[in-house]
């Protein structure tokens, strides 16, 4: 038996002794949230810029998901899918009409579960036309980020997630993002299955697919008989400006995964399931406790609405302009980034050479003037924020990191 520490002992130690040290979080504990701000046990505020990584896409105590969740917590939390519940199957149904091309729907609790849930699905239907293991193989992107289970993180093909957990599951195989030509060769070899892609890679330093790119991906899996996956989970749900971010590269995907913002902070994922394969999987063939819990389903129904609404894809829109364009002025003002890329409020400020490999340090200096950041490696900064920010949120977060990178400049 350990000892336990001291009751003084500041909480951040607590996570320092007891949890898997596979995080290195801030040295700061946030307690309550509301709309783009949230505040410390210490009583200072922050305006989040992260989101809970890209989840909190209603921002902190939206009324209506509360209302929603609250309701739900006094009747019933949990039944498992031994029983029907309604919030599910209305979930289903509203995702399967929001979708435009999805026919049916597996719900699971997170992203790397529904992606775990599309790897199985491309596998099963490739087996059931009668093709040898060998013969299904996953084309995914350097780059690319698709989660931590044992086939999601060999559908990441970037090699730091996967170091030391070999045996790695076979039927894998890793390009260059938005290289067509490569694509074209590896069709060439007889035994793709499916195509797997973010339409804009999130933890691989923002970047969207290059136009055209997902249009000609759809063209050689036609050909080649092959499935289109996207991952959304990251991009999807309004982040891009449009409920699904597929719908601006004009291609309709055989599956879709969705997680983060669907539930606004919730855990939910889902796996979408067009015409090809939704009959594949079968009595048996796949399951989950948790997933379609009529909490998350309840709260994720209201989310799904009103991310999809016109007001608030409007508000990306208008947001994501005034973003970029004061990350530009402040890139150009410091000269501490050489390019500003991504789509709606999923946006990238690539740092300039001289500051390679620091964004980390932004982040504590952000957090320290009262902003919270995200990276996506080390010379990217990602910015996130919930996707019905006001203009005074947004007008106060830049001119904390207007405060913050000019100390970072400084240093
Ligand atoms: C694009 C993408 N796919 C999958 C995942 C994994 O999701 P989760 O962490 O919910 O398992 C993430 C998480 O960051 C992601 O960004």
């Amino acid at each position: 038996m350990h000892d336990r520490l001291p009751s003084s002992a500041p909480l951040t130690d607590l996570g320092k002794r007891y949890w898997l040290p596979v995080y290195r979080p801030r040295e700061l504990v946030l307690d309550h949230g509301k709309g783009a701000h949230v505040w410390d046990t210490q009583g200072r505020d922050y305006v989040d810029f992260g989101a809970g990584i890209a989840v909190n896409a209603l921002g902190h105590q939206d009324p209506d998901l509360l209302d929603a969740l609250t309701a739900q917590a006094h009747k019933l939390w949990h039944a498992s899918n031994v029983f029907y519940t309604e919030p599910p199957l209305r979930l289903a149904e509203e995702l399967v009409c929001a979708s435009g091309f999805a026919e049916r729907v597996f719900l699971c609790n997170s992203g790397a579960e529904a992606n775990e849930a599309a790897i199985k699905l491309v596998r099963k239907w490739a087996a059931s036309k009668g093709r040898a293991p060998e013969q299904r193989t996953i084309i995914t992107f350097r780059g690319s980020f698709h989660g931590r289970t044992l086939a999601t993180v060999t559908a990441t093909a970037q090699p730091k997630y996967q170091e030391g957990y070999e045996p790695l599951p076979a039927g894998f195989r890793y390009l260059d993002f938005n290289d067509a030509a490569a694509l074209e060769l590896a069709f060439a070899a007889g035994d793709i299955a499916a195509v797997m892609l973010e339409p804009v890679q999130g933890e691989g330093g923002v970047l969207p697919a290059a136009p055209g790119f997902l249009k000609r991906v759809r063209e050689l899996c036609d050909q080649h008989d092959a499935l289109l996956v996207l991952d959304e989970i990251q991009c999807g749900m309004g982040r891009t400006g449009t409920l699904f971010a597929h719908t601006q590269d004009e291609v309709t995907p055989d599956i879709v995964t969705l997680a983060k913002a669907l539930g606004c902070g919730f855990p939910i994922g889902v796996m979408l399931a067009g015409p090809k394969v939704a009959e594949v999987m079968q009595y048996g063939a796949h399951g989950t406790t948790f997933g379609g819990n009529p909490m998350a389903a309840a709260v994720a129904r209201v989310a799904l609405r009103k991310l999809g609404s016109p007001e608030l894809l409007a508000n990306v829109e208008r947001q994501s302009a005034a973003l970029r364009a004061t990350l530009i002025q402040l890139g150009a003002e410091f000269g501490v980034f050489t390019d500003v890329r991504g789509r709606g409020l999923m946006l990238g400020a690539v740092l300039a050479d001289a500051y390679k490999g620091r964004a980390g340090e932004v982040l504590d200096i952000a957090a320290s003037h009262g902003l919270l950041l995200l990276q996506a490696g080390p010379d990217v900064l990602r910015l996130v924020p919930p996707l019905n920010i006001t203009d005074e949120e947004l007008a106060d977060g830049l001119a904390r990191l207007h405060t913050a990178l000019r100390a970072f400049a400084a240093k």
